[in-house]
């Protein structure tokens, strides 16, 4: 054997005999990353600066005429409210069912989005009008025989595109539970509006539990 040769066989059993001592010996350190491939890259954050674009914005605008997969809402009940011959629809989309979860939930959206200034029960009498001035229009009162024959599309309207000097609430308020306060606002209407004779013969008397808050025990 050459000088060489002994010197590499010492290196490997030196080698060798390290890697016992390596198990069970804990760091600090970052674990070593051999392959890199591509997990480290550059990100960029939201908001972020970068001077890599002209107006150096990290967050691009899509490309204009463009439209990112999923996102083309032609659904035009669903997203405007509308049927295919441009007239308000006068029931909910297809997509979604009236049930029991959705009055409960537009019932809940109805009361932080709404009330506020339309009143719990939609008569505009919320709180907002009854500080310092009121407010300038009055919130409409939604039991008025105006509003009342509108279609349903119409409340999924004012709520997408504001009216008058009622504001959009398109960003704070997705599609779906748009939907939901608008069959809320029309079961308002609706109850606001009951006959004793559209009270179901098998709903309990009057005096019993009816009306009682759900949840509430008899
Ligand atoms: C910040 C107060 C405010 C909030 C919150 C608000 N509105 Fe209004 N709304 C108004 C005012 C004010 C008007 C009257 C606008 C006008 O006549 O210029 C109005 C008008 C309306 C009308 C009548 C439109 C018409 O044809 O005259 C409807 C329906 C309505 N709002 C529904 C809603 C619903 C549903 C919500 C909840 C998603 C809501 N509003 C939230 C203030 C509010």
């Amino acid at each position: 054997m050459d000088t060489q040769a002994r010197r590499l066989a010492a290196l490997v059993v030196v080698a060798l005999g390290s890697l016992p001592a390596c198990r069970g010996t804990r760091s600090e350190d970052p674990p070593v990353h051999l392959q890199q491939n591509m997990d480290f890259q550059e990100r960029g954050d939201p908001q972020e600066f970068n001077g890599f674009f002209a107006d150096g914005r990290v967050m691009r605008k899509p490309p204009e005429g463009t439209v990112a997969v999923g996102l083309l809402k032609d659904d035009d009940h669903l997203y405007r409210g509308r049927n295919l011959d441009g007239t308000l629809a006068d029931a909910l989309p297809p997509s979604i069912k009236l049930d029991d979860k959705l009055l409960t939930r537009g019932e809940t959206r109805y009361n932080i989005y709404c009330a506020p200034c339309h009143g719990q029960v939609g008569r505009g009498d919320g709180p907002v009008t009854r500080r310092g001035g009121g407010m300038q229009p009055p919130p409409a009162n939604l039991h008025l025989a105006r509003l009342r024959p509108e279609p349903l599309g119409y409340f999924y309207n004012v709520i997408s595109n504001g009216k008058g000097k009622m504001r959009s609430y398109k960003a704070q308020i997705p599609v779906e539970d748009r939907w939901a306060i608008s069959a809320w606002v029309r079961t308002l209407q609706v109850s606001h509006d009951a006959k004793p004779g559209d009270v179901p013969a098998a709903a309990p008397a009057p005096g019993g539990n009816a009306g009682a808050p759900k949840g509430a025990t008899p």
